[in-house]
């Protein structure tokens, strides 16, 4: 199909393309700041230039005198909102505008309305303001830090992952490796930009703003407006681009709602790409010191993950990927820690597989090390602590496929074992080298709800509210939906992003695919039972076990049209109202649902737990004399449990590993140590992959059945490529080099040893 292979035994036909496809290329599919409405005016944002100390005073005279300002909403004009609320759904909890206090570098100080655009930003750069200035801490090893332990001091992170005595198991080992790895700050620049537009109604407030969450959106908003979550919509169709940063409502929205409702007239804020910086969250930066404790032939004895992360000063952010890192392997005795290092920074946020992108690059890279020490192949490392069990609870894998992953990752990358000698392989001028790690990440899943309707005449319609970030979740809503009642799928129409819809949990955590098609299982056979109902009752008794090609399937093999079975019960429509909720969920998850709180289940709680999983190997090549890297070939192969639509999981697996070239390669936020200030904050500046750096990339989709992890099947894969493609990347610039480059990103003078 279109030149696309995914892997043998992968069935092509479920990779139908996008059902909203054809909106997204001819403009049609709204985004929010397109949403055509009348008489907007323009919001700019004024942002601190400073990282610590406190507002003096705000000159507003010449922004003021700009012709078209409308209004410029400062410090003490916010005192009726009330301060965000730090956790859930909010992004953070600094209120700006209602403290004169700064917490970092490009915290919001004004919001300039006016009649254009134009204006509003030449206002803004008008608004002239006097700071009390304080010395900021930047970041790790910075005077005015502050070190603790995530254990006691986050919601998120609630233990430390340990089980037997590391340091005995340790210091019996006859081969060790340990070694220090970090990771740099990175942002996540979605090609859509952040924006919020608020229209007032009377006292009825709708949103229009690219979210993850739509009614985490509603709830915290409604709360910061002290005013009914059922006054307020959230609109968000179609989304651009969010990778985490859209999930969490930010201060922005209130204080633009706020100059609405005083302006008594719309206001669209879009904020720039430079601003996106420091008003959004971003990924914050990482240390981890690995211990690995091994017996010569590989079996691994002892493993101990300590890890610091940078956070903001009001905010304790805690990513703590120990969770999937102490459960990865079979290993003996495992010690964790993870710690906080509060600096004067912005509170960091999710981004693209939170914990696992850093926290597995460091396992992965501290385990090709180990191969090396062991002269052994870094695959047959993997195999030799392959387990089914993890090693903490000893709770057993639902499913597991990571070798399997590998073997045929292996096949079609071309691996061979032994290598040459480090930094000896080459091609001319150029240095090759080849490197492998695994991916992982955990199954979530959470309560969620949908409404479906099927009419007489065989067509659907599933409500839920979901979000389309781009990953294809309204065609993969449609397939289940299409399937499970036994219509095409062109029958099937999908709402998705909206507050009016049946609430769905956060599009984060790679959970969507999962909950959402569970729900729809859930209410489809709901429909079935009924349909089955009104036939029973017109003298066809046994239950339905099925819908297929426009018919209810009965356990003895006959079948009924639906047509026959919607006039048994004198109807035109049947429509369906579906709660599910994972197993071993909290009594109170649904009533959490409706409060726009999403709790995540899965993964490494209850009695199994649950990985995606997945083996990349990479070529890289060094230019001997210049230093530079590039990728030529990356094989992926990932095992996700059932693969809804190979079109779509392949586009989610591509598109994570080229973001794991650059991570590996090209990202990395600098920041100035003197003023805690992010110098390079736009695209020009902030490096990712572009055409030139993405060569061959082949995704492998290995079969997995998981009839355990939820009804759906699913494991979840949106996050899943991009965890392990820059530890396989390092281990290859280390076999091109000889040069173990432990600091992300790699970047040529870290090879040039200057
Ligand atoms: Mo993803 S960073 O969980 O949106």
């Amino acid at each position: 199909m279109d030149g696309q292979s995914f892997g043998p035994e992968i069935d092509p036909e479920t990779a139908v393309p996008r059902i909203d496809a054809r909106a997204k290329v001819t403009g049609e599919a709204r985004y929010a700041a397109d949403m055509p409405l009348t008489n907007v005016a323009y919001g700019v944002l004024v942002t601190s230039s400073i990282a610590r100390g406190r507002l003096a005073n705000a000159n507003l005279a010449a922004a003021l005198g700009v012709r078209g300002v409308l209004d410029i909403i400062t410090y003490g004009d916010a005192d009726a909102l009330a301060a965000p609320k730090f956790g859930n759904t909010a992004a953070a909890s600094i209120a700006p505008l209602r403290e004169p206090r700064i917490w970092h570098d490009g915290q919001i100080v004004a919001l300039v309305v006016a009649d254009t655009f134009e204006a509003a930003r030449e206002a803004a750069l008008r608004v002239e303001t006097e700071y009390t200035v304080e010395r900021p801490a930047a970041t790790f090893d910075q005077a005015g830090t502050e070190l603790l332990p995530a254990v006691g001091n986050t919601q998120r992170h609630k233990d430390d992952p340990a089980v037997g005595d590391f340091a005995a198991a340790f210091a019996a080992a006859p081969v060790t490796v340990s070694a220090d790895y970090s990771t740099p700050t990175q942002h996540h620049n979605p090609i859509e930009l952040f924006s919020s537009t608020c229209v007032w109604h009377g006292d009825e407030l709708v949103l229009y703003e690219p979210s993850q969450n739509v009614h985490g959106f509603r709830n915290e908003l409604a709360r910061q407006l002290n005013i009914s979550p059922d006054k307020v919509r959230v609109v968000s169709p179609f989304i651009g681009g969010a990778f985490g940063s859209k999930g969490p409502l930010t201060a922005r929205t209130a204080i633009v709602a706020l100059a609405a409702r005083k302006l008594n007239r719309p206001v669209r804020c879009v904020v720039s790409r430079m601003q996106g910086f420091t008003t959004a969250t971003y990924r914050a930066e990482t240390r981890h010191r690995i211990a690995l404790g091994a017996t010569p032939d590989g079996k691994i004895t002892a493993f101990s993950h300590q890890a610091q992360e940078v956070t903001s000063r009001p905010d304790n952010y805690v990513v703590g990927g120990t969770e999937t890192t102490a459960r990865l392997y079979g290993y003996g005795a495992v010690q964790t820690r993870v710690e906080l290092v509060k600096a004067d920074r912005n509170t960091p946020g999710y981004m693209r597989s939170p914990p696992e992108f850093p926290y597995v690059f460091a396992l992965e890279t501290a385990l090709d090390e180990l191969a090396e020490k062991l002269n052994m192949d870094p695959v047959e490392l993997r195999r030799i602590n392959d387990t089914m069990h993890e090693p903490i609870k000893g709770a057993r894998y639902t499913s597991r496929s990571l070798m399997a992953c590998f073997e045929q990752a292996a096949a079609a990358f071309g691996w061979d074992f032994p290598f040459p000698p480090p930094g000896t392989a080459r091609d001319g001028d150029w240095l090759v080298g080849r490197g492998c790690a695994s991916a992982v990440y955990p199954t979530n899943t959470a309560a969620c709800t949908a409404r479906v309707r099927l009419t007489a005449d065989g067509k659907v319609q599933v409500a839920t509210a979901s979000h389309e970030i781009g990953t294809g979740i309204r065609t993969v809503a449609a397939q289940m939906a299409a399937e499970r009642l036994g219509v095409p799928l062109d029958a099937v129409q999908v709402a998705m992003g909206d507050t009016n819809l049946p609430p769905a949990p956060v599009s984060g955590g790679s959970n969507s695919t999962a909950s959402v098609c569970s729900t729809i299982i859930k209410a489809c056979d709901a429909i079935r039972d009924r349909l089955a109902q009104f036939a029973g009752k017109a003298g066809t008794n046994a239950a339905a076990v099925a819908m297929r090609d426009g018919h209810l399937v009965f356990a003895d093999g006959r079948t009924l049209p639906l047509a026959d079975a919607f006039n048994s019960g004198r109807t035109a429509v049947v429509e369906e109202y579906a709660e599910w909720l994972p197993k071993g969920v909290d009594a109170d998850a649904a009533k959490k649902l409706y409060a726009g709180v999403t709790s995540f289940h899965g993964g490494t709680e209850g009695d199994t737990v649950s990985f995606a999983l997945g083996a990349e190997f990479v070529e890289v090549r060094v230019h001997a004399l210049t230093g530079e890297i590039v990728v030529p070939r990356i094989v992926g192969a990932f095992s996700a449990g059932r693969i809804m639509n190979p079109r779509t999981a392949r586009s989610q697996l591509m598109g994570g590993m080229i973001w794991g070239i650059g991570s590996a390669l090209h990202e990395i936020t600098e920041i100035d140590l003197r003023t805690a200030r992010y110098v390079n904050r736009d695209i020009a500046e902030y490096h990712v992959p572009v055409n030139a750096d993405v060569r061959e990339v082949e995704v492998i989709l290995v079969p997995e059945q998981d009839d355990d992890v939820n009804p759906a099947g699913v494991k979840g894969l949106g996050e899943l490529g991009n965890v392990g493609t820059a530890a396989a990347i390092v281990n290859a610039v280390y076999q091109a080099t000889g040069r173990r480059v432990r600091d992300l990103p790699v970047r040529i003078e870290k090879i040039l040893r200057v």
